[in-house]
């Protein structure tokens, strides 16, 4: 499996994709959850329709599978404008930033996705856009080179990233409006949940949905993507409404754990508190342990186990919190080194994200 495919990796295949769009929301209204950062983009929007005039640039910043390309989708419905979707790792040169800006429409929603991702100099190429839409086309080389001004009809740049911090500060400065997206309630999931179910046809009960919403680590990417296996279990098992022992007998199955753990992430804790005594033990030695890359261990299955408060991270390595243990279901011995209370100097979840 690879992790494209793997059922709680955050990041969407190919395969996945088709899936996806055929589940977005369409409008602000049928969007679940964020409750905030709704009611603020739908001010954004309503006064840019009350002036006529196309909306600020919008900043969407947050984890993988919470909504940006959803709601960058839906501001240009809400906004009847067309929307071009390009993305910072496609945009290396200043010029192919250009060509994307000059063939614009007026009012056209442009959706750059990964925008932390973008060259330097295209990134200043679009400070000029964004303010005074307008851009310098360069043309020649050397000391013979002009800058020739070209006007840009007025548009809306909606910007995401699951990196706020990675934005130079002029371009986080050009966004008239920034939501941070934040994982989900299990009750806002489990809303996800029943929509997706409607729209695919299936009958799962209120248990079966919050089985499978409690298991998808906040993010309604991979709720819906746990409800599609539980689909496919259900009709193998020729069972008419999905309930919850259906759902975790699915899950079990694919080795999602109650709380949302995957294999990898269950190997890695299981390592910490049999090999090391709950630690601490260094990443790398940690990885070998489980036969990962160490960028795997850091990047998959850290970022979750934390914001779980199973894992710590400390300056003298990782550690098993009392709760990895008890999960586990494995009795943490006495001289744990971190045994009851976390120590002064861990990492706290927020930051670690
Ligand atoms: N608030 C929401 N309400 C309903 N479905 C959602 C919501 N947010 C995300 N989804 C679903 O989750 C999937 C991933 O969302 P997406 O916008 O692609 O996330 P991101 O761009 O942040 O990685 C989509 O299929 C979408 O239907
Ligand atoms: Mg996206």
């Amino acid at each position: 499996m690879s992790n494209d495919e793997s059922l709680t990796t955050t990041g969407s295949g190919p395969e996945e994709r088709a899936m996806e769009s055929a589940l977005r929301p369409k409008n602000l209204d049928d969007f679940v959850g964020q409750v905030r950062v709704r009611q603020q983009l739908d001010l954004v929007l309503q006064a840019s329709r009350i002036r006529e005039r196309t909306a600020d640039h919008v900043l969407l910043s947050g984890p993988p599978g919470l909504g940006k390309t959803t709601l960058a989708m839906i501001v240009a419905a809400e906004m009847n404008a067309p929307l071009r979707i390009s993305s910072g790792p496609a945009i290396q040169h200043a010029g192919d930033l250009a060509a994307i800006l000059s063939s614009l429409s007026e009012g056209e929603v442009l959706f750059l996705d990964e925008i932390h991702r973008m060259s330097r100099p295209a990134e200043e190429m679009l400070y000029m856009a964004m303010e005074d839409f307008r851009v310098d086309i360069i043309v020649g080389k050397g000391a013979g080179a002009t800058a020739i001004p070209l006007e840009l009809p007025p548009f809306t740049l909606v910007g995401a990233t699951t990196r706020a911090g990675l934005l130079p500060g002029p371009l986080r400065d050009r966004f008239g409006f920034t939501g941070h997206l934040e994982f989900y309630s299990t009750q806002e999931l489990e809303l996800v949940l029943r929509r997706s179910a409607m729209l695919m046809d299936l009958a799962v009960n209120s248990a079966g949905f919050s089985e499978i919403a409690g298991r998808s680590r906040g993010t309604p990417r991979i709720a819906n993507r746990l409800l599609r296996r539980v689909r496919d279990w259900a009709l193998v098992n020729g069972l008419e409404q999905i309930d919850a022992r259906a759902a975790s007998a699915a899950l079990d199955m694919y080795e999602v754990d109650a709380r949302g753990l995957d294999r990898l992430d269950r190997s890695v804790l299981h390592a910490l508190c049999t090999k090391f005594g709950g630690g601490p033990v260094g990443l790398s030695t940690l990885a070998i342990a489980v036969g990962e890359e160490t960028e795997t261990v850091e990047s998959v299955a850290e970022p979750f186990l934390v914001r779980e408060g199973l894992l710590g991270r400390t300056p003298r390595g990782r550690i098993a919190t009392a709760a990895a243990w008890d999960h586990l279901g494995l009795r943490m011995p006495a001289d744990a080194v971190f045994a009851g209370q976390l120590p002064e100097d861990i990492e706290s979840p927020a930051e670690a994200e």
